[in-house]
């Protein structure tokens, strides 16, 4: 297949390209760089300068790819700016929908997160509904991923895909990175919130399974829906930071209840090399 990857220099599109040209599928995928660029064409792709937020450049590139697949991998959390995140999922989707219309592209994948759901006592599942009425600072995000999903639903063969939290290269959850740095800081307490992980690899292999799914939502996270005062102390041990101090209430906010993979796993049969992050930090160190 034809497939372009928007946002492959990302931690999953580094990761995802190599996978798909491996597989035989024709890919363009882009970046904003001359250095990107040239990133993408050394994992065997061809590397595209496209900016999401130009919609001209990104049809032109969306059209002269005229791919089979859109993967979406848009993300901007390199400079931790959150509001140029939600711009590019507000209007970086809009404008990726746009082009794949404007160029007869059906089918889409599109990343989103296992954490945006309404507030609950269990891991949610894919019908649980979004948190619509968060309040602020929460409801930027809830917003701007609504945004996305809703751009993305008006393909009809689209597969969102709404990772945990990514932990592995290239992410904030590895050595010398964002929660490496916190911990050391000591601005981290393991409490009672309860998260959802996903190993970076693990990521990429779902969205490489994901061209075969049907459309809908999926999330993909591990078997393990965990707390931080279990989860922060391993992570803590696995990159050589000092434990983390552990609140002794059980207070959490009502969305800070993980999600289930069960959807993935069971019905689709996406399987994890990494089932739980308690094996899975140990790769890290
Ligand atoms: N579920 C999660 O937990 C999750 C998900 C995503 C990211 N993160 C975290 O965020 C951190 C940064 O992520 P990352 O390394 O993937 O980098 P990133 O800065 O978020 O960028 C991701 C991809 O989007 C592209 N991009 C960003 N803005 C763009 C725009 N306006 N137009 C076109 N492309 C654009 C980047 O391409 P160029 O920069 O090459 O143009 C890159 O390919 C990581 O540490 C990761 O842990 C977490």
């Amino acid at each position: 297949m034809r497939i372009f990857v928007a946002g492959a220099t990302g931690a999953i599109g580094r990761q995802l390209v190599p996978l798909l040209v491996e597989q035989g599928h024709q890919v363009t995928g882009t970046s904003r760089s001359g250095h990107g660029v040239a990133l993408v064409n050394s994992l065997g792709a061809e590397g595209v300068l496209a900016d999401a937020l130009d919609a001209e450049r990104l049809h032109e590139a969306v059209g002269a790819a005229a791919p089979d697949v859109i993967v979406h991998q848009l993300t901007a959390l390199g400079e931790l700016d959150f509001a140029a995140h939600g711009r590019v999922r507000r209007e970086g989707t809009r404008n990726l929908v746009d082009a794949a219309r404007a160029a007869g592209v059906t089918r889409m994948l599109a990343q989103s997160i296992a954490w945006a759901y309404e507030a609950g006592g269990e891991p949610a599942d894919e019908t649980t509904p979004l948190d619509v009425d968060a309040p602020a600072p929460r409801s930027g995000t809830i917003g701007s991923v609504r945004a996305l999903e809703e751009a993305v639903t008006e393909l009809d063969d689209h597969v969102i895909l709404r990772y945990g939290l990514l932990y592995g290269p290239g992410t904030w959850y590895s050595a010398d990175e964002q929660v490496a740095r916190q911990l050391r800081a000591g601005e981290l307490t393991a409490d009672a919130a309860v998260s959802s992980f996903v190993h970076v690899e693990d990521a990429a292999l779902a969205a490489l399974a994901a061209l075969d799914w049907p459309a809908g939502a999926v999330n993909v996270v591990d078997d393990e829906p965990a707390a931080a005062r279990d989860w922060l102390p391993a992570l803590a041990e696995a990159l050589g930071e000092p434990a983390p101090p552990v609140a002794t209430d059980d207070t959490r906010a009502g969305w800070q209840r993980g999600a289930t993979n069960a959807l993935a796993r069971n019905k689709l049969g996406w399987t994890p090399r990494y089932p739980t992050w308690r094996t899975g930090f140990t790769s890290l160190s």
